[in-house]
């Protein structure tokens, strides 16, 4: 996999549309988000393996693929990942979930750890690490830091928004971290928010700005 992945499909690109906009309802924020990480999941999980298993239609027999090898682990970076965690889930029943709960200080920008509870056998899994927003790039660097300790090390990143400077954090701390993202935006404001970007995604997604 790439290091960067924008997946630019229609679908995604105009759901993603409708959440910039600053008179979309929290309603139809959770929603969209919901919708995109189902199209996300797809794309995150594109190059997993597959194996031929035999069985049995009501017709005849044949050799039809099934997943291969690890089993998955989706981790949600709280509390925004819990909007993208839900689609993917959705897609992926049987992964194990874990949450790190990181929040940024507004003053450092720095990330502060309250929360980890994660699978044991994570070193046994593909982990997923899912996060709409990747904005300096210090909680996704700061979660991956502690997964890494875990015993991770088959790791990608899920994320709606990516701004350059986080890209860069994420490829200087973890280079062999592919991140998957809905889109690149310009920049970040000197309070840490993507530009165009939509805003903060907790607060939009449970209302609570
Ligand atoms: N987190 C958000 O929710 N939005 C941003 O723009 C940056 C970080």
């Amino acid at each position: 996999m790439d290091h960067l992945t924008i997946v630019d499909h229609p679908l995604i690109q105009h759901k993603l549309t409708l959440m910039r906009e600053a008179a979309t309802s929290t309603a139809s924020f959770r929603r969209l988000l919901r919708e995109i990480s189902l199209l996300l999941a797809y794309e995150v999980t594109r190059d997993l393996p597959v194996t031929m298993k035999s069985i049995e239609t009501p017709l005849e027999e044949m050799e039809s693929p099934v997943l291969r090898g690890k089993k998955l682990a989706l981790i949600s970076i709280l509390r925004a990942g819990n909007g993208l965690l839900d689609g993917v889930m959705e897609l992926i029943p049987s992964a194990r979930v874990g949450f790190v709960g990181l929040y940024r200080d507004e003053e450092t920008l720095k990330p502060v750890q309250y929360y980890f509870k994660v699978p044991k056998d994570l070193g046994s899994r593909t982990v997923i690490v899912v996060d709409p927003m990747l904005a300096t790039g210090n909680s996704s660097a700061a979660a991956i830091d502690l997964l890494k300790e875990a015993g991770a090390d088959d790791i990608r990143f899920l994320c709606l928004l990516a701004a350059p400077e986080g890209v860069a954090r994420m490829k200087d701390a973890h280079p062999d971290v592919p991140i998957i993202t809905a889109a690149l935006d310009r920049q970040l404001n000197e309070k840490g928010y993507i530009l165009p970007g939509l805003g903060d995604a907790g607060d939009r997604m449970f209302g609570t700005k």
